[in-house]
């Protein structure tokens, strides 16, 4: 969809639909609602006032305005009671609002500024553009049946009071577009089928992006990687007949800038190896490099958006499968760290990779790492689809991702790593085991990464549970969400060297 910005006044302004919101009930109307409803005569204070059209949070409905306006249309869309408007709620109603205007058919429609006390006027703007953009998100890329009833918007028209507000509006939409782009390449990422989401193409994907971008890229092969002593994703990588790929992207915008290390789990599909999986919902473990895709999603907007860091994206990538070669219960690894590992179930991968991943991280000697997983089942019946698992060693690095969760509404909640939950994963024969109890089976994935850390704040966010989900949300539809990437990208935006 095309979106620009426009000096023009939505009472005046010719267009296919002319997008409105009201509050609930509201005492009396304001802003574009209230110069548009003088010049229709009152339609719209009628319709209110008789109960016709309440305001209730993501209500909707279409007026044809019968050349009362220039407008052919008019949607209204309710935004709820203003006392509990947020920024999370105003990203809903314009997700509703463009999927009610997409599936009517509607090819164009004009949205002219609100202003709401309380609310700056460019995140205003960003949360509006954003949850438009999330919510009319859809994968089609496979489908060839009736193509031809594929509905799109093609063209956006934000309309602003006065000349001299269009740069400043026409930055908060570019950041918004910047921000849903890539959140879009993560959820096509998350959505792509195993079969055409490899690890060569996860690498291929990064490339283009280091490409497009200017970034480093290095890609390690798996005899690299053993070569280099990453015996963990190497016998996780060796079960497979796809290769794979140990994908380091590296954005610099500067000398001394602070460095951050980006991990993030990819496994392309985790049938659980020899420790195989129940074949039912089997299918959902294409989502397993959810945490690849985040960070290569992150690694891209992150430059577009000239943010002033060093970023390291490093995305382990490989399938999980068995095999007469792969890797098996009661093997004895060694990681890149030295440290060794029994495993006791292969399906308890992703740590392995990671964990490699993460020593590999070191040597870039970062202000911090964060890791993006899809890592524990456990962690899934802990929080459900809506909530982020949250384990950190840093308290100042756990409250930045607390504020970047409640400003992006990407749901974090703290679990702990206390010490004592270390006796679980002690093994007779290594260092540790690779699985403990089922109990706390969240917490001890997160303990188990915490031994490859050393002294660096650190943050391991469990994504198993909103990776991809059933039921669709106002902004979210069915499938993979691309969560994590507005989370990351704020943290960064937000970010002190
Ligand atoms: N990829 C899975 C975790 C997962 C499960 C993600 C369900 C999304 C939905 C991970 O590799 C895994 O299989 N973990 C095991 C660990 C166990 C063997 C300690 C699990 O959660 O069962
Ligand atoms: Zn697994
Ligand atoms: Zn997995």
């Amino acid at each position: 969809m095309n979106i620009r910005v426009e000096k023009g006044r939505p009472e005046k302004y010719s267009c296919e639909v002319l997008l409105l919101f009201s509050f609930e009930s509201p005492d009396s109307m304001e802003g574009p609602l209230q110069v548009v409803d003088l010049e229709w005569k009152g339609f719209l204070s009628t319709l209110m006032k008789q109960g016709d059209f309440k305001g209730e949070l993501f209500e909707t409905r279409l007026f044809h305005t019968q050349g009362a306006l220039p407008a052919q249309r008019v949607v209204l869309t309710g935004l709820g009671k203003k006392a509990e408007f947020d920024l999370e709620k105003w990203r809903g109603a314009a997700s509703k609002a463009g999927q009610f205007i997409r599936n009517g058919g509607f090819k164009q429609f004009a949205f002219p500024i609100e202003k709401v006390v309380g609310h700056a006027e460019a995140e205003l703007v960003e949360s509006f553009v954003t949850g438009l953009l999330l919510g009319i998100y859809q994968f089609n890329e496979f489908k060839t049946l009736d193509r031809d009833k594929i509905k799109e918007i093609r063209e956006l028209v934000l309309l602003v009071d006065k000349d001299k507000d269009v740069p400043r509006i026409a930055d908060a939409l570019k950041v918004a577009q910047i921000i849903s782009e890539s959140v879009y390449l993560a959820r096509d990422l998350v959505n792509g089928p195993a079969n055409q989401v490899t690890p060569t193409v996860l690498a291929e994907k990064a490339g283009q992006v280091a490409n497009d971008q200017a970034m480093e890229i290095k890609v390690l092969e798996v005899e690299q990687a053993e070569a280099m002593g990453m015996g963990a994703f190497v016998a996780v990588a060796k079960g497979s007949q796809e290769p794979g790929k140990f994908i380091v992207l590296e954005y610099n915008r500067g000398k001394g800038l602070d460095t951050i290390a980006l991990v993030g789990k990819g496994i392309t599909f985790d049938s659980g190896g020899i420790s195989i999986k129940p074949s039912e919902n089997m299918d959902r473990m294409k989502d397993d490099m959810s945490g690849a895709a985040a960070v290569l999603a992150t690694m891209k907007a992150a430059s577009k958006l000239q943010l002033p860091l060093h970023l390291v994206g490093i995305m382990p990538a490989t399938e999980n499968l068995p095999s007469g070669k792969a890797y098996k219960p009661g093997d004895i690894l060694k990681t890149l760290s030295g440290q060794t590992v029994e495993v006791i179930s292969t399906d308890a991968e992703g740590r392995l990779i990671l964990s490699d991943a993460l020593t590999y991280s070191l040597q870039y000697h970062p202000k911090a790492i964060i890791d993006l997983a899809t890592l524990t089942g456990a962690c899934v019946v802990a929080l459900g689809d809506y909530t982020v698992g949250l384990f950190g060693n840093d308290e100042t690095l756990l409250k930045r991702v607390e504020e970047a969760s409640l400003k992006t509404g990407e749901k974090v909640w703290r679990l702990p790593l206390w010490d004592e939950y270390f006796e679980y994963i002690k093994s007779d024969v290594a260092d540790f085991k690779n699985v403990g109890t089922r109990a706390a089976g969240a917490i001890i994935g997160g303990i188990f990464l915490s031994k490859f850390i050393e002294k660096i704040p650190w943050v391991h966010l469990d994504i198993a549970g909103p990776a991809s989900i059933e039921k669709e949300r106002p902004y979210i539809p069915r499938g993979g969400t691309g969560v994590g990437v507005r989370l990351l990208l704020q943290l960064l935006r937000d970010w002190k060297n």
